[in-house]
């Protein structure tokens, strides 16, 4: 017989926690039977609940947590953010820091940098170690990760999420969720769905056609759902069509749990839920967050105001709503805690280990993308002398702000100790040099950097005395880009333009008067405008790398790891050239937004535009080269229900060893829909020794090659040719093979 923990939260202080072990008879309740269906236990646990207890079930009882039933030992479920590292403890009520001296974590690096990586190991050991780290501080659901699709540069949350294409948000978001879900804590995959755009989240009322619903913005929370066994979804705060999507009759009651079959809870954005009869009926299953009056600041009682909580409860009473709406909501809510709380085999997790760690680092360093490298500039040469680095991007504290991914973390490294640190391997000197001053604050609902980053210089002066220092240098690294503070990368807020900030520009273009050798690297989670792209030899785009941000750049800047990091988005040399801007369309937008665009996302826009893109989709550099032969496919055609085998050899010829994203586009040669060009349907990392070849293989179904067709509400497969294109990059494409659907 199997032991049951239950911890349970005592009165209003999330830091007072008390845990009981109770050991149930054989003859005792099932729901307490670990050894029970799952299925029974939900309906022994419902059967003895009353109307209040039910009620409590579906709403918050605080900031982060809803209350389980302590009469049946049911016990409390807690949430955090998610999706980078264990937020902070906050005051039971409040955003604010509870100041608790334990709960400094392992801030990893962020989602663009994990989807930039194309490895699912990468992901699947992100998601086994961040679970590990929310086990070990005791929470049931992680806020994570967000799959939105990247629809626009300057939205300003898109470093959370996963890219522009929905098939490597697909691939990449599985094993995360699994890895994360086998420490007994559940994913809430966010933000359901539609959420492209900050400013306005709570008023945009976005429309397109079900094309790019289901081709585009649905897939990876399918895959999440479907493949991935996510146990809670959490509705957007936007509408869709006229509906907020925390009482979506669409999105969450005909497509999720109907088309898909999704058995777990959906869990509203905190504060988007806006009204009670809609919810009730097809909406969240657990409201948490709503702004009911004092709630946002350190109220205590303002729960029983939530849409889920008194208004639903009288309306029951009164026979406005039934018992059943509600039961269908707490057998949701049961199952997500049997899952999670009630586990009793989840393990202990752990925080701050040397292998979180250590996965951190290599996360943000196979992340890292090589953009550029005129004259083979880099690697950094060991005979050097001296190196300046330049940016406030090197010395800011980056895992603070950004709004809820906002973290605690144990360290943070930066980039100009990190490059210091390896350059004295090789005696090379480093100097650093700030050049200009962007935004000295650091500090998130009471985490606040202890980095004084004020400086009294003039932006000439600046500028001057980081010149005077570059022109004898043998590299000048410039690490800039955005950073976490409101209309930069940052929830809540969207970008204002596509340009780098704070005279960075003028910056680069300074230093390249004096020092040939400039190398840029980006810290950022979007895309920027870049003028001097042609001056500058050396780009690398860096993301927010999180605890180990500098060790993992240092690590590709000095050859320690050969970069093999791709685009997980197009990088536009305009704004006017991204599908959302086209001819100067409203951006951000408030009411109703159409998306124009329909499926043109991305590269599939600029493929079909002819835009040429600054960087393209799937582009990164290596230190090495590979060298692609013909691609074959195992058959001519294949049936409706067929696969194909895809084969290419792939061969290193450079000098040192590396990794290789092989990727597969399928191009459709004739079909009655206009569709992309290519569009990415599947993708291989290869590591190959100097020398060394290996043939890299596809599956390829038939069913992967279907479009939905609005006018007939379904996926269709058209028959004829279909060219599969093979390459290093959407742009650079090495070999190809005709095949058909018959
Ligand atoms: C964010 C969510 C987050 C929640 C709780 C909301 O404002 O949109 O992503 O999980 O707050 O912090």
């Amino acid at each position: 017989m199997k032991l049951i923990k239950n911890c349970i939260a005592v009165l209003a202080s999330a830091a007072v926690v008390a845990c009981t072990t109770t050991t149930p008879s054989s003859s005792g309740p099932i729901y307490l039977d670990n050894n029970a269906d799952i299925e029974d236990r939900i309906e022994d646990a419902l059967s003895r609940m009353t109307l209040e207890e039910k009620i409590d079930m579906v709403h918050a009882q605080s900031k982060f947590s809803s209350p389980g039933v302590k009469r049946l030992g049911i016990p409390e479920l807690w949430t955090t953010d998610g999706p980078h590292g264990i937020r902070t403890e906050v005051f039971w009520d409040e955003w604010e820091q509870a100041g608790w001296t334990n709960d400094s974590i392992v801030a990893f690096p962020a989602l663009t940098c994990l989807a930039a990586t194309w490895d699912r190991d990468l992901s699947a050991l992100y998601g086994k170690s961040i679970g590990e780290e929310a086990r070990y501080r005791e929470k049931d659901v992680l806020l994570g990760p967000g799959v939105n699709i990247y629809r626009t540069p300057l939205n300003g949350r898109n470093f959370e999420y996963m890219g522009e294409d929905p098939y490597l948000a697909s691939q990449m978001v599985v094993p995360y969720v699994q890895e994360v879900q086998n420490n007994g804590v559940a994913v809430c995959v966010k933000h359901f769905a539609l959420n492209n755009e900050e400013t306005f989240r709570h008023q945009t009322d976005v429309d397109l056609d079900d094309r790019a619903l289901y081709e585009i913005y649905l897939p990876a929370f399918k895959a999440a759902v479907q493949e991935g066994g996510a146990w809670s979804v959490m509705a957007a705060y936007n509408l869709y069509r006229g509906q907020y999507l925390c009482s979506n009759e669409r999105l969450l009651d005909d497509i999720l749990r109907g088309e898909w079959g999704f058995d777990g809870a959906v869990i509203s954005d905190w504060g988007g839920v806006h009204e009670t009869d809609a919810t009730v009926k097809y909406g969240v299953d657990l409201e948490f967050g709503t702004w009911t009056d004092g709630l946002t600041m350190g109220a205590t009682n303002g729960y029983d105001a939530y849409h889920l909580a008194a208004p639903f409860r009288e309306g029951i009473k009164s026979g406005k709503y039934t018992m059943d709406q509600l039961d269908a909501k707490v057998r949701r809510v049961l199952r997500l805690i049997f899952r999670t709380a009630m586990n009793p085999d989840k393990p202990f997790g752990n925080i701050g280990s040397e292998a979180h760690y250590a996965a951190a680092r290599k996360i943000g360093a196979e992340g890292i993308v090589l953009l550029k490298n005129d004259g083979n500039l880099l690697p950094i040469k060991a005979d050097s002398k001296k190196i300046l680095v330049v940016g406030e991007n090197a010395i800011k504290m980056m895992t603070i702000g950004g709004g809820s991914s906002s973290l605690k973390a144990m360290h943070e490294i930066f980039a100009f100790d990190a490059i210091k640190e390896r350059a004295a391997q090789d005696n090379i000197e480093v100097e650093y040099e700030r050049a200009y001053v962007g935004d000295i604050t650091g500090s998130y609902n009471g985490v606040t950097s202890p980095y004084d980053l004020s400086d009294p210089r003039s932006a000439e002066e600046l500028i001057a005395d980081a010149t005077a220092k570059a022109k004898d240098a043998d590299y000048v690294i410039f690490v800039g880009g955005l950073n976490k503070s409101n209309n930069q990368d940052c929830e809540g807020t969207d970008r204002r333009s596509l340009g780098l900030p704070y005279g960075q520009d003028a910056v680069i273009e300074a230093l390249l008067d004096v020092n040939p050798n400039v190398i840029v690297a980006l810290v950022s989670g979007n895309a920027v405008a870049m003028p001097w792209v042609d001056s500058v030899p050396a780009i690398v785009q860096a993301w927010y790398g999180g605890s180990e941000a500098g060790h993992s750049l240092a690590d590709v800047l000095f050859g320690d790891v050969n970069p093999s990091g791709k685009l997980p988005f197009t990088f536009p040399k305009q704004l006017s050239d991204s599908p959302a801007h086209q001819d100067g369309l409203r951006f951000p937008v408030r009411g109703k937004n159409y998306y124009n665009e329909g499926i043109f996302v991305g590269y599939r826009w600029f493929e079909n535009k002819e835009i040429e893109p600054l960087f393209a989709f799937g582009h990164g550099l290596s230190y090495t080269t590979f060298e692609y032969g013909d691609a074959k496919a195992s058959k001519t055609s294949i049936g409706e229900n067929g696969t194909l085998k895809l084969t290419v050899p792939v061969k290193n010829v450079g000098s040192v060893a590396g990794a290789e994203v092989v990727q597969l586009y399928i191009r459709d040669v004739e079909s009655s829909l206009p569709r992309p060009v290519k569009e990415l349907k599947g993708f291989e990392k290869v590591y190959l020794e100097p020398g060394q070849s290996a043939t890299v293989e596809f599956e390829l179904a038939a069913e992967a090659l279907k479009y939905y067709d609005d006018s007939i509400a379904d996926w269709r497969l058209e028959k004829g040719d279909f060219i599969a294109l093979i390459g290093s990059a959407s742009d650079d494409i090495r070999t190809s093979v005709q095949f058909a659907v018959k």
